[in-house]
């Protein structure tokens, strides 16, 4: 599966959810996150993302991520169509330690 990691959140662009085939994107406040059930591992999204975000869960280190994407998945309304990105996109893309700021 993809998984939606730290830069999404609090730019969430959204060009991702346009070209997912199987409309597998579901929107938080403040980020997206991927069901991993649901991914089909097309990596379509991958290179949509203007913030890097979306990256194969083959990569090290993505643990924590793959947990919070099939955690919130559930949870959150699906998302299909391409939405305004939040105001602060531009600042936040880059920034360190979303997570940490995010959740604590
Ligand atoms: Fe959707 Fe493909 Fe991205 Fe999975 S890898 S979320 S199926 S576009
Ligand atoms: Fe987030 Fe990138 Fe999609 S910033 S909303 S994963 S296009």
């Amino acid at each position: 599966t993809y998984v939606v990691t730290d830069n999404c959140i609090r730019c969430k662009y959204t060009d991702c959810v346009e070209v997912c085939p199987v409309d597998c994107f579901y929107e938080g406040e403040n980020f997206l996150v991927i069901h991993p059930d649901e991914c089909i591992d097309c990596g379509v999204c991958e290179p949509e993302c203007p913030a890097g975000a979306i990256k194969p869960d083959t990569e090290p280190g993505l643990d924590m991520w793959l947990k919070l994407n099939a955690e919130f998945a559930p949870q959150w309304p699906n998302i299909t169509i391409k939405r305004e990105a939040l105001p602060e996109a531009k600042e936040m893309d880059g920034v360190d330690g979303k997570y940490e700021k995010f959740f604590s």
